[in-house]
């Protein structure tokens, strides 16, 4: 059959609350243009993440259940561990309430204010953990990640040739661990192909680096190499999954991801002098080790998440769906980051909106678009989110693009549908949306708390 379906059916609904654009106009205008200050039920789809907001299955609520709230040495922690391993088999296991928590611990753990830390694309919370330490934060995606229109498999690999100068340049006591994010979700959502991993850790086994995977995505990532990368058709996800991990030394992870989860993460490595450090750091910050700032329940709604999300016919119909969205939006002229990344469709701002300069946001000004017109909520990676250095200097960022990040399991065809419609008749009266500029904005992370206003704004 050609139609892929929703393998799933519902059982249990949230309604919507129906607004009107002009109901819309006064949202957008009470939380000064940032997306992240609306209340959510003012939105009617909402593609600001696909992080924490997975529908969970019946499996999942029914594991709940089964949560065991001991302080130390739950069952559920237990099994937690048995599914983490069962995909990652790294020696120690440090779970921790989200992504950024396990990113903050290491960091803290590991880097010093002389340091450098190589990634395809750190994600801003990766990068601000980092360069909280005094660190530098340093991105080598390959040249085609930079083009968002160009075709190319594995659009989020690691620039081997610059990698290696980076290495010859820093030093290697300065770099404390090499990272590679799969999927590369700053770069558009693009994988990381089996063969960069390898060559990744075969440049950081000379140099004595240690490799770590973000590896908030790391099944959409295995599904891109297996429907990708010759030789990899017929091996089974899970295979995929222990091979690309068994080239690292430890991850971070958020289970809001692939976790299938609302909440949870884990940092985990074979390094055991790091290991009994981050742990240390974990009950200062977190909680035991047993629990890591999570309920059994949320552990065990991860242990099941896990056994789902490596399932053939749910990652199947992700992919699909995913590409679906872009397909449609590309096909009448929309332009877009190429190919179709695994959770978001990434409109490539700086093309549609020629006519406002990336210092003005064209990012910003297409979502406050899309939310004003439909109700739809994305969000801006670009010049707002990445454009403000250390040093307070101000510069474009590489790409200015709007997120349409999809959660899983969560939207229907029909509602994707309304998404690519409400695209459609933006793209058509284009040339009046306006550039934007910061009014007040924070010294990191302005994206999630700064306020906008129009540039012809009194
Ligand atoms: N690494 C990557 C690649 C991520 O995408 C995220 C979160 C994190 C780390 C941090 O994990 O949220 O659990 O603390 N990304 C979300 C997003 C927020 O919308 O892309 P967290």
């Amino acid at each position: 059959m050609k139609t892929i379906i929703e393998p799933f059916r519902i059982k249990s609904v949230e309604p919507i609350r129906m607004t009107t654009p002009e109901y819309r106009d006064q949202c957008i205008r009470d939380a000064w243009y940032n997306l992240f200050a609306l209340h959510s039920d003012d939105v009617l789809i909402d593609l600001l993440t696909d992080s924490g907001t997975s529908t969970m299955s019946a499996r999942q609520w029914a594991s709940l259940m089964q949560g065991d709230e001991s302080y130390a040495g739950s069952p559920s922690f237990y099994r937690f561990k048995a599914a983490v391993e069962n995909l990652m088999p790294f020696k120690y296991l440090i779970p921790a309430h989200q992504g950024r928590a396990a990113e903050s611990i290491l960091f803290t753990v590991v880097a010093k204010p002389h340091h450098s830390v190589p990634n395809n694309t750190h994600f801003d919370t990766t990068r601000a953990n980092v360069e909280a330490q005094g660190a530098e934060a340093v991105d080598l995606v390959v040249p085609e990640g930079h083009h968002p229109e160009l075709e190319h498999p594995f659009k989020g690999n690691m620039d081997i040739a610059a990698l290696e100068r980076f290495i010859e340049e820093r030093g290697v006591e300065n770099i404390p661990l090499c990272m590679l994010t799969v999927t590369n979700n700053s770069g558009g959502g693009q994988p990381v192909s089996m063969e960069n991993i390898r060559q990744t850790r075969e440049v950081c086994d000379r140099h004595g680096i240690p490799l770590f995977i973000d590896a908030c995505r790391f099944a959409e990532n295995a599904w891109f190499i297996r429907q990708r990368e010759p030789g990899y058709e017929d091996t089974p996800v899970v295979d995929i999954v222990r091979e690309m991990f068994s080239y690292a030394d430890g991850c971070t992870m958020s289970a809001k991801k692939d976790g299938l989860a609302n909440i949870g993460g884990w940092l985990a490595m074979n390094n055991e002098e790091w290991a009994v450090q981050c742990r240390n750091r974990l009950i200062l910050t977190e909680g035991f080790s047993t629990y890591g700032g999570l309920a059994g329940r949320d552990l065990e709604a991860i242990a099941t998440g896990l056994e789902e999300v490596v399932q053939e016919d749910y990652l199947n119909y992700r992919i699909a769906s995913t590409a679906y969205v872009e397909r449609h939006i590309s096909a009448v002229g929309v332009p877009t980051m190429k190919p179709a990344g695994g959770h978001a469709v990434y409109i490539d701002a700086r093309r549609f909106l020629p006519h406002i300069q990336p210092l003005q946001y064209p990012g910003q000004s297409l979502a406050v678009e899309l939310y004003r017109h439909g109700g739809i909520r994305g969000c801006e990676i670009g010049t707002a989110m990445f454009g403000l250095r250390p040093d307070g200097k101000e510069e474009p960022a590489h790409m200015d693009l709007v997120r349409l990040a999809i959660p899983r399991r969560m939207y229907t065809q029909s509602q994707m549908d309304y998404v690519v419609e409400v695209v459609q008749d933006v793209w058509e009266r284009r040339e009046s949306l306006r550039g934007m500029k910061f009014i007040r904005q924070p010294k990191a992370l302005r994206h999630f708390t700064g306020r906008f206003a129009y540039v012809d704004d009194a």
